[in-house]
């Protein structure tokens, strides 16, 4: 598991086995971003946690781009499929074993909706392993018990991608909190500073962390996250 890049918002990119694992693309329509071009973003899969447009905006072009796979809930998996996207639906608590790892999509708390109004289902998050490591995606949500289970059910994890931003997912002070729960040392921050609702005190949120004796990594736009 390597080459973990960030492309704002809760986009993130990863190496896995030789597949890369895209996370919830929102490239295009994102201010920060757009410098970017999408069509050099390269996907086996693109993992999505709900339907938002800040998470599914550029899931169609690089998908069909790249011939990926989209791996989400039901309802999202299956509006990409009618969409012409090869899809794999999962629902939560389940898991399934892909030719880098295995995949299970865990609660979120948090809505979901797509873009034209179409059901979202219910939000996740993702965790992934396989014999090289483990990591959790959380997707937006708030702070909950339900990460207590994934110490329970998942391998010891490596790392894990947490939203911080506060406004509509969990700020940093409560993700501190859900480091601990979730057992975890090493978080990269996402959902932060895309716009005014959401942009964060750097220091402020880095030094919540610290205090519990975690790390909190900040990534920059276009970077590769040093793990
Ligand atoms: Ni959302
Ligand atoms: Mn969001």
């Amino acid at each position: 598991m390597n080459n973990l890049t960030f492309y704002g918002q809760s986009t993130f990119s990863i190496e896995i086995k030789g597949k890369t694992i895209l996370f919830d693309p929102f490239i295009s329509a994102n201010e920060k971003a757009n410098h970017i071009d999408i069509n050099t973003i390269k996907a086996d899969y693109v993992l999505v946690s709900h339907g938002h447009f800040d998470h599914v905006a550029d899931v169609e072009a690089i998908a069909k781009n790249n011939d990926a796979i989209v791996v989400s809930n039901y309802e999202v998996a299956t509006w990409f499929g009618k969409k012409e996207c090869k899809y794999h639906p999962l629902n939560h608590g389940g898991k399934w074993t892909f030719d880098f790892g295995t995949v299970k999509y865990v609660n979120a708390v948090h809505s979901s909706v797509l873009p034209d109004g179409s059901n979202g289902g219910n939000a996740g998050g993702f965790v992934i392993w396989n014999d090289e490591g483990c990591f959790y995606f959380a997707g937006d949500t708030a702070l909950t018990l339900d990460m207590q289970l994934i110490p329970l059910t998942c391998p010891k994890l490596d790392f894990a991608i947490l939203p911080i931003g506060d406004n509509f997912t969990m700020g940093y002070e409560d993700a501190s909190i859900a480091a601990n729960f979730i057992e975890c040392d090493k978080i990269v921050g996402c959902h932060f500073d895309t716009f005014g609702f959401i942009e964060i005190d750097h220091e402020a949120a880095k030094a919540a962390f610290e205090k519990k004796g975690k790390e909190l990594i900040l990534p920059t736009i276009g970077s590769n996250i040093n793990l």
